[in-house]
């Protein structure tokens, strides 16, 4: 591995699911990273200070989204941004602050004149639109419709449309180079201590949580890849526009059936919620862009079997088979 001992980096969020694995790989690579978070104190940070490489190269910087000179205490003096920091939720309230934070981010990026700014954004941003064709294949010209996002309540996508935007037009505007990565849902092993959405998603079809599985697909990466695609983006001059990143999408009952077949120990669900309707189609995304690159993604079923393993490791789930004896007939 190249060692890159005399740079500085900032990652805002830094004690998020996909961050704290950039922080961890960044660490590793040999830069000094200023990571934010909103509480330097909270023990759901302590992970990143146990890092390999965190005493002697990592600072965490007290940072709000919302708060542009906090941002810039973290950005001054920077050489590339990551910017991950986002509220992930589906309640209206999370726009602002993505939409904002993101406009703070940007200018303070701008006016620290670091080399670059690598912007997670999401599969959210690119795919969501009715008119869609539901076999074509989806790449970065694409980009969820506002309208539908806003009608149909789905204020993630909605927010992540208008912070990218957003954060194309500014960075154009600043003279500021940004390149963007858009994930689709991201799994694999966890280095913080929290659930975050998307290992929530997996989790749930273990606990006993959910009875069914939906009729639909969901396309899947895994962690180490999309903190390994930002790396790529930042230290590949040659790179521009947007990114997605993902390894490939699979109906909800491959998901449980792969569950089961590694973990028959857990509650998984067993039957569609609406079995009546055709099964829907796959998604269908081009990650030729990062694979072009060099980028290898981990195989799908690997991802979630890992997933697994690590949220038993975090006791998040239960190893012994009595519980889920004693569980599952208590449901
Ligand atoms: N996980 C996925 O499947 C997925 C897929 C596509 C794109 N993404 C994008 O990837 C990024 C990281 O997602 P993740 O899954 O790693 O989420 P996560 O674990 O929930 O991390 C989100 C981070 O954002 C920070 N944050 C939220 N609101 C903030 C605010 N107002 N000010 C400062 N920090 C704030 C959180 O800080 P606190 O710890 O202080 O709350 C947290 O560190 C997000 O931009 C998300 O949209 C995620």
């Amino acid at each position: 591995m190249h060692l890159v001992y005399d740079q500085v980096v900032c990652v805002t969020g830094a004690g998020g699911f996909i961050a704290s694995w950039l922080v961890k790989l960044l660490l590793e690579k040999g830069y000094t990273v200023r990571g934010t978070v909103r509480n330097p104190d909270d023990p759901k940070n302590d992970h990143l200070k146990e890092l390999e490489g965190a005493k002697e190269r990592l600072v965490l910087y007290k940072a709000d989204l919302l708060d542009y000179k906090s941002l810039c205490e973290a950005i001054n003096g920077c050489d590339g941004v990551f910017h991950t920091a986002s509220p992930v939720s589906e309640e209206e309230h999370m726009v602002e602050p993505a939409v904002t934070g993101s406009k703070n981010v940007i200018v303070a990026a701008a006016e620290a004149k670091v080399r670059r700014l690598v912007f997670t954004s999401s599969i959210g941003a690119v795919y969501m639109d009715p008119n869609r064709c539901p076999d074509q294949l989806i790449d970065e010209t694409y980009w969820s419709d506002l309208d539908f996002c806003k009608n149909t309540k789905n204020w993630y996508c909605y927010g992540k449309v208008l912070a990218e935007r957003l954060a194309w037009e500014e960075s154009k505007l600043r003279g500021l180079d940004m390149v963007s990565i858009s994930p689709v849902l991201v799994i694999g092993p966890l280095l913080q201590p929290t659930i975050n959405a998307s290992t929530g998603h997996i989790l749930k079809y273990l606990t006993g949580a959910v009875k069914t599985y939906t009729n639909s697909v969901q396309a899947y990466v895994d962690v180490r890849d999309v903190a390994a695609a930002h790396v790529l983006l930042f230290e590949t001059p040659a790179a521009t526009g947007r990114h997605i990143c993902s390894e490939s999408s699979l109906h909800r009952g491959q998901v449980v059936e792969t569950l089961a077949k590694y973990f028959p120990e857990y509650p998984v669900p067993t039957k569609c919620a609406d079995e009546i309707k055709p099964r829907s189609r796959p998604l269908l995304f081009s990650n030729q862009k990062l694979k072009d690159m060099g980028l290898d993604f981990l195989p799908v079923r690997q991802c979630l079997y890992e997933t697994v393993k690590s949220l038993q490791e975090k006791g998040h789930l239960p190893v012994s088979n009595k519980f889920f004896i004693g569980c599952s007939q208590a449901i």
